[in-house]
């Protein structure tokens, strides 16, 4: 009788850390714009047909609410080009088809490690209409200097 009511609570505290555990993870993973989240796992070997890394793009999920979905490799990201409107807020989902590349932008907060196997995510508000440029800021090889991709807000 006391050994279940030991084992209740054992459980519940084993549900309780758990979700604490949980919780910080998220909140992680929401804290823009320098964090390195990843959720999800991807093989990248099989990034081209997993969706929705087989049909990279933009893809408006709201009003002035878009998703980006990315891919890097070497020594390119796509889309190479993408165009929003002013105000925006980009929700961007970016994996990496063979090592590990950076994704920073010129001008804003955003940096971030895109890592093969993960789906790494990251969100920005683009106020300021403009050409902005996208860097590679991971060292991946001879043509890290040219991966480069921009974001035309208008
Ligand atoms: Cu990709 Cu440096």
């Amino acid at each position: 009788r006391l050994e279940k009511i030991w084992l209740s609570i054992g459980i519940a505290m084993l549900i309780i850390f758990l979700a604490i555990v949980g919780i910080s993870g998220f909140a992680m993973g929401m804290n823009p714009p320098t964090s390195d989240s990843a959720h999800g796992r991807i093989d990248p070997t099989k990034v081209d047909t997993t969706p929705p890394f087989d049909k990279p793009g933009l893809i408006q999920a709201g009003d002035n609410l878009y998703e980006a979905n990315m891919t890097a490799y070497l020594f390119s990201f796509d889309p190479g080009e993408m165009e929003i409107p002013a105000g925006s807020t980009v929700m961007f989902n970016i994996t990496s088809k063979d090592v590990v590349h950076g994704f920073s932008i010129v001008g804003t907060t955003v940096n971030m490690m895109v890592t093969p196997g993960e789906i790494n995510h990251l969100s920005y508000k683009f106020d300021k209409p403009g050409e902005y440029l996208v860097l590679c800021n991971e060292y991946c090889g001879t043509g890290h200097e040219v991966m480069q991709a921009r974001i035309i807000v208008k």
